[in-house]
C-alpha cells in the first residue's frame, strides 16, 4: 500500500484576535506557504494495532501507547479511531513535518491536527469531512488552549479566509467565507519570541475578571473595527484595511498582548509604506503582519529584516472560487 500524505496550511488573523474568545468577530486568513504534513505508511510485518509516531522537528518517535495520554499527537490519534469505528488499525508509522513556526501564532499545533486526521482517515478508508475534521482539531485545541474560540481549526481545515464568530459559524456549518474583490498582500514577519497563545488567552481572561467592563469595551470595539475590515476587504480597499488594523493593534496593546519586539516590527513596515501592521495570533511575541501593495512588499519586507525580524513570509488574500 502506497504512503498516504496530507498537509494543511498555517493561518494569521487579520483582525479580532483575543476579542473573538469573548464572542466578538474575527478574521482569518490560511498561509499557505507553510505546511504541516503528515504521511502514513503501513507496516505489514507488524502487529496489528501498533501505531509508530515520528515528528522529528520535536524529536520524538515512540509507539502510541507510550505517549503520554494527553499529547496532542495522541489525543489526534485517538479521536480519529473514534470517529471510524476502528479499534485496532494496520500497523502503521505516522511521520508529521510541519514548516510552521511552533508557538509563533501560526496556527502549528491546529495544522498538525487536520494533516493527521486528514492522512489517517483516509489510511483507514474512512476519509472525514472538513466538517469532522475542524470539530475533531478544535477538541485538541481545547486541552492546549483552555478557551478557544474555535477560528484556528477553521480557517486551516477550509484554507479560505472566514469571517469567524464563535459558537455560530461551525454549530451551524455556516461557515462564512469572506469574497475579496482585489487581492490584499500581506507580509508577516517573526520577532523569533516562542509565546504560547494559552498563556496570553489566560492572562486576558484574568484581566478580563478583574474588570470587566473595561474589557468588554474592548472586545465591542474590536468587533467594529472587524465588521468594518469585512466590507473594506469586500469592497477592494486596501488604505482603509490598513487603518483599521492600525486601530486594531492599539486595542490588542490596552488588553496586554503586546510586545516591544512587536511593536518595533510594527512600526518598522509602517515606516516602510504599508498601509498598516498589528500583531497576529496570541501575542506578547510570535508574528506581526504588514499589509502592502506590490510595490511597497518588498521594502517592507527589508524594514522587518532591518528590525530585527527572524523570518519573513507571504500572504496573498484572493478569491478563490
Ligand atoms: C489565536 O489564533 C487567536 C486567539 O484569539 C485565540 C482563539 O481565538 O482561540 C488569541
Amino acid at each position: 500500500m502506497p504512503a498516504i500524505t496530507a498537509t494543511a496550511p498555517g493561518k494569521i488573523i487579520l483582525c479580532g484576535e483575543h476579542a473573538v474568545v469573548y464572542g466578538q468577530p474575527a478574521i482569518a486568513v490560511p498561509v499557505s506557504q507553510v505546511k504541516a504534513r503528515a504521511i502514513i505508511s503501513a507496516q505489514p510485518n507488524q502487529t496489528r494495532g501498533r501505531i509508530n509516531i515520528q515528528a522529528p522537528d520535536i524529536g520524538l518517535m515512540t509507539n502510541l501507547e507510550d505517549l503520554p495520554i494527553n499529547h496532542p499527537l495522541a489525543v489526534a490519534v485517538k479521536l480519529v479511531l473514534g470517529a471510524t469505528e476502528i479499534d485496532k488499525p494496520p500497523a502503521l508509522t505516522l511521520r508529521v513535518t510541519s514548516t510552521i513556526p511552533i508557538a509563533s501564532g501560526l496556527g502549528s499545533g491546529a495544522a498538525v491536527s487536520v494533516a493527521t486526521m486528514r492522512a489517517l482517515s483516509e489510511f483507514l478508508g474512512k476519509p472525514l469531512a472538513d466538517e469532522t475534521v475542524s470539530a475533531l482539531t478544535f477538541e485538541v485545541e481545547k486541552l492546549y488552549h483552555g478557551t478557544p474560540s474555535g477560528i484556528d481549526n477553521s480557517v486551516i481545515t477550509y484554507e479560505k479566509p472566514i469571517y469567524f464568530v464563535k459558537d455560530r459559524a461551525e454549530a451551524r456549518g455556516e461557515l462564512q467565507t469572506i469574497r475579496v474583490c482585489m487581492p490584499f498582500r500581506f507580509v508577516i514577519g517573526d520577532t523569533g519570541i516562542a509565546s504560547p497563545t494559552a498563556a496570553a488567552v489566560g492572562d486576558v481572561r484574568k484581566s478580563w475578571q478583574a474588570d470587566r467592563s473595561l474589557f468588554q469595551g474592548y472586545f465591542e470595539s474590536t468587533g467594529e473595527i472587524v465588521d468594518r475590515a469585512r466590507q473594506v476587504l469586500e469592497a477592494g480597499e486596501p488604505a482603509a484595511l490598513g487603518e483599521l488594523m492600525d486601530e486594531n493593534q492599539e486595542i490588542l496593546e490596552k488588553i496586554g498582548v503586546s510586545c516591544p519586539e512587536l511593536e518595533q516590527l510594527i512600526r518598522a513596515a509602517r515606516l516602510a509604506g504599508a498601509y498598516g501592521a498589528k500583531l497576529s495570533g496570541g501575542g506578547r511575541g510570535g508574528n506581526m503582519i504588514a499589509l502592502v501593495s506590490k510595490e511597497t512588499e518588498s521594502q517592507v519586507a527589508s524594514a522587518l529584516k532591518e528590525a530585527g525580524a527572524t523570518q519573513i513570509l507571504y500572504s496573498t488574500v484572493a478569491n478563490l472560487n
